[in-house]
């Protein structure tokens, strides 16, 4: 019997993990399985629950959930703590284990795939929900020259500034409104808000993009309001596949500690 994986969301239809996995099992000559589950809201403990005693060796798990999942699990990672919440399931010896890999995910896309490199780098990171919470840690990490946030609600921003000021003290981290970014220049903006998803543009300035600068959208598979704005503006843009196929291997390397290659998963994605 193939070993059993599977990634839990709602909705979780539209899910390329399925895809992306099955290729990592392909090129590895893995022999496993990796199925989608959708779980209503009252049930989703009961599901990752029940996927476990049948045998289930890992999951991944996407919106709504990453906070239940983080909060179920009985060990968790320095990023899945960082986060506040876990995208990585591994079920092993009766025991639930948590990780994060958005951010390595978003890190690796942008430094070994995009060629961006962060050490020094002055990022501006848009929005302060979930999708920031989950890069912030990954990104501060790499030691940029500045990392702003920016939100709509500057309350939020702020407070996700004083989360991670303790820990990396030497990184200038600040939070800002839209409105006060109208003097400063970013090498890479990174758009994790909602708006996208709504076909809406965050109120950013014009002029933030430094010469040869990078826009980043997590969204994937359209031309966001966002994007077409960086066009506009002269920067250069890229989605958010290239995340969702990193993340998904740093998930396949702490399951199966095999590192696959990305790159043909991402031409595949973007071809079909
Ligand atoms: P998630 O946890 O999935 O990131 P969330 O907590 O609802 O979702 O956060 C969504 C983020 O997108 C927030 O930062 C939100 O800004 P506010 O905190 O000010 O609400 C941001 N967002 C959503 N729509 C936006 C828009 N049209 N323009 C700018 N920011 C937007």
């Amino acid at each position: 019997m193939p070993d059993q994986y599977a990634v839990i969301g709602n909705p979780i239809r539209h899910s390329k993990s399925p895809l992306i996995h099955a290729e990592f099992a392909r090129q590895t000559s893995l022999d496993l399985t990796y199925i989608a589950l959708s779980a209503e809201p009252d049930e989703f403990e009961n599901v990752v629950d029940r996927f476990r005693r049948e045998g289930g060796r890992g999951m991944n798990v996407t919106l709504p959930f990453k906070h239940r999942a983080f909060a179920l699990a009985n060990g968790r990672s320095a990023r899945a703590v960082q986060a506040e919440a876990a995208n990585t399931l591994t079920f092993r010896d009766g025991a639930v284990a948590a990780d994060n890999t958005d951010g390595v995910g978003l890190v690796r896309d942008l430094t070994s795939n995009l060629g961006c490199a962060l050490n020094g780098a002055r990022i501006l990171l848009m929005g302060a929900g979930g999708a920031a919470y989950g890069v912030c840690g990954p990104l501060l990490e790499q030691q940029p020259g500045r990392l702003v946030i920016a939100n709509r609600t500057l309350q939020k921003a702020v407070a996700l500034c004083e989360r991670f000021r303790v820990a990396y003290p030497h990184v200038s981290l600040g939070a800002r409104g839209y409105g006060a970014l109208s003097q400063d220049q970013f090498d890479v903006v990174i758009n994790a808000t909602a708006a996208g998803l709504h076909d809406e543009l965050p109120p950013l300035p014009a002029g933030v993009f430094a010469p040869n600068a990078l826009a980043y959208e997590m969204v994937y598979g359209r031309v966001t309001p966002f994007l077409e704005f960086a066009r506009r503006e002269g920067a250069r843009g890229a989605d958010g596949l290239g995340m969702l196929v990193e993340q998904a291997a740093e998930s396949f390397f702490i399951w199966r500690g095999v590192r696959p290659e990305t790159a043909p998963v991402i031409a595949l994605l973007r071809g079909s």
